[in-house]
This record gives structure tokens, C-alpha cells and sequence, in this order.
């Protein structure tokens, strides 16, 4: 992870190094935040932001569930996110806005507490590794189940709700594999820790719909109507473990993992155990969408704009 030098805090554009809070921020201790990873490509038309505004959207959704109100405009939030790229010289990075429950009245009621807000960006490759799209990662079911929506709120991204993928991330790591897959409250397949799950078998595509407690993914939004744009049959089903073991394809989508394939699940190998055909085709187009160079989908690119020429 490399350094940028400024970090946006509150309207104010600040050194990184100088980014700091107070130890009684409400979030440290109950993890009452919200937060979106948002990632910005070099294109033919300069650095552009995938799907800004749905993540944008999506921070103020969760914002909301948790009773923030952002102290900021959407549009602010944007512009903001905008010139800290600029004025940090990136061509390309992840972002990473948080709205949170500031220093306050400490217990668990927030209401009274600050709502504050800092956007970082940062150099950032893969999540999961530039080998690990090409080739595929290895994946382990956990014994962590998925967040259930009568506990918490699936769909928000919520800082507190991480804890459960941060479980299920050192399990499958200290296990030796690349990526742990949760289950949902019915043990049925949810998604990877930081990723949406499709499953791949006879041609056709499914991945779990909201009732198996996912994060809305936007990622999963854009290989969704890449896949149906391609001609493909995808639908939103419940997805039995044992789906995992005779799929032909398996592949993963985030905004830091971008679609990642995986090769073995639970030491069988996916299909092959290499990458197919069909998630192929999707990344391809997916990585061309979001590097800019598929006409159809430029609409979902964000571009940040050149600085002004000097007098
Ligand atoms: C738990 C979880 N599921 C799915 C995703 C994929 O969401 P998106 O494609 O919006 O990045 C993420 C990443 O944000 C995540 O943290």
C-alpha cells in the first residue's frame, strides 16, 4: 500500500500523516461507521472513478441505516473525492470514504455524538492479487456464518459488520487458503469476505439474490448486465454448498478484487481448476469497463477533470 500525501477530513485537505482522531471516537469503540471502496482507473479519457455515484449512493444508504446524516452534500462528496485524486497526482487508486460516529458522549447511544467523515486514497493493486485474477484463488467454506438481517443489516456496509468477515479472513488464511466463503444463517452460500459469489454450471449463471444476506455489490451489479449483455442466462437463486463442488466456474467480484476467479474450493479444483471460458469473457469485458475501453459502458466512469492550465 503506498502513501498518498493528503487525506480530505471534514472539508479540509490534510497531510496524511496528520489525518488523526480522537481515541474516543465513537466508532473506535462500537464500530458506528460506514464506509464505501471506490476505485479510479487510468482511462484514454484521464483518471476516471467506476460507478461513483452508486457507491456515493450506497454511503448515504448506509449512512442512514445506522441514523447518520452526512454533514455533506452527494455532491460534495464527490467533487471532494475528486480533486483529492488531483491534488495527490494519482492516475489510478482505491478510495476509501468512511462517515462516522466522532468523539462524543461515550456509551451506546450515538445520536448525540458528531458525524464526521474523511476520504483516503491510496495506490492499491489487487486485492487478491494480479496472479490471483489470472489464475485463480483458492477459496474455504468458513465455519463463520454470514451476518443475518435479524442481527445487523446485510446490505449495509457497515464498520462494525466487518468483524464477521474479519473472522472468517484469518481463518482462511491460517488455514492456507486465499479467500474464505460464508455461509448464510440457512447454510446457504452467501459471498466471499470482501466479494460477491457466481456460480457457473452448464452455461448458465447464478449468484445468491439479498435473501442470502449479501452485500449489494456494485461490482456484482456490472458482471450482472455484463453477463446478461453478453447473452448469457444469469439468475438470483439460493446456492447449496454442494453447488461449490460440481460448478464448472466459480468467480468473485469486489471493487478491491475486481473478478477474481476461483480455482479450488475447499481443496477441490473449480471445474478444471483454472479459470473457464465464460468468467473469462466476463473479465475481460469487465476489466475493459472499467479501464475505460468499452464504449457501451462509459457512461459508468466518473472522470476526474484537469487542473485548471495556469494564468
Ligand atoms: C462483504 C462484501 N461483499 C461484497 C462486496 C463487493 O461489493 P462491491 O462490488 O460494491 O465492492 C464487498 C466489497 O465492498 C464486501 O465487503
Amino acid at each position: 500500500m503506498n502513501q498518498a500525501d493528503l487525506i480530505w477530513m471534514n472539508g479540509e485537505f490534510v497531510a496524511w500523516e496528520d489525518a488523526k482522531v480522537h481515541v474516543l471516537t465513537h466508532a473506535l469503540h462500537y464500530g458506528t461507521g460506514v464506509f464505501e471502496g471506490v476505485r479510479a482507473y487510468e482511462t484514454a479519457r484521464g483518471t476516471a472513478v467506476f460507478r461513483h455515484q452508486d457507491h456515493i449512493d450506497r454511503l448515504f444508504k448506509s449512512a442512514q441505516m445506522y441514523y447518520m446524516d452526512v454533514p455533506f452534500t452527494k455532491e460534495q462528496i464527490r467533487e471532494a473525492t475528486l480533486e483529492l485524486i488531483a491534488r495527490n497526482g494519482l492516475k489510478s487508486c482505491y478510495i476509501r470514504p468512511v462517515v462516522y460516529r466522532g468523539a462524543g458522549p461515550m456509551g451506546l447511544y450515538p445520536l448525540d455524538c458528531p458525524v464526521d467523515v474523511f476520504i483516503a486514497v491510496w495506490e492499491w493493486g489487487a486485492y487478491l492479487g494480479e496472479e490471483g485474477k489470472q489464475r485463480g484463488v483458492t477459496g474455504k467454506v468458513s465455519s463463520w456464518r454470514r451476518i443475518g438481517h435479524d442481527a445487523l443489516v446485510p446490505l449495509a456496509k457497515a464498520n462494525g459488520q466487518y468483524l464477521n468477515s474479519v473472522l472468517a479472513k484469518i481463518e482462511a488464511e491460517k488455514a492456507g487458503y486465499e479467500e474464505g466463503i460464508l455461509l448464510d444463517q440457512r447454510g446457504m452460500v452467501c459471498e466471499g469476505t470482501g466479494e460477491n459469489l457466481f456460480v457457473i454450471k452448464d452455461g448458465v449463471i447464478a449468484t445468491p439474490g439479498f435473501g442470502s444476506a449479501i452485500l449489494g455489490g456494485i461490482s456484482r451489479l456490472s458482471a450482472i448486465t455484463i453477463a446478461r449483455d453478453l447473452g448469457y442466462e444469469l439468475v438470483e437463486r439460493d446456492i447449496t454448498r454442494g453447488e461449490l463442488y460440481i460448478a464448472d466456474e466459480i468467480f468473485m467480484t469486489g471493487t478491491a478484487a475486481e473478478l477474481t476467479p476461483l480455482r479450488e474450493i475447499d481443496d477441490q479444483p473449480v471445474g478444471e481448476g483454472r479459470p473457464g471460458p465464460v468468467t473469462r469473457e466476463i473479465q475481460n469485458v469487465f476489466e475493459d469497463a472499467l479501464h475505460g475501453r468499452a464504449e457501451r459502458y462509459a457512461h459508468r466512469l466518473d472522470v476526474v477533470p484537469a487542473p485548471a492550465p495556469a494564468p
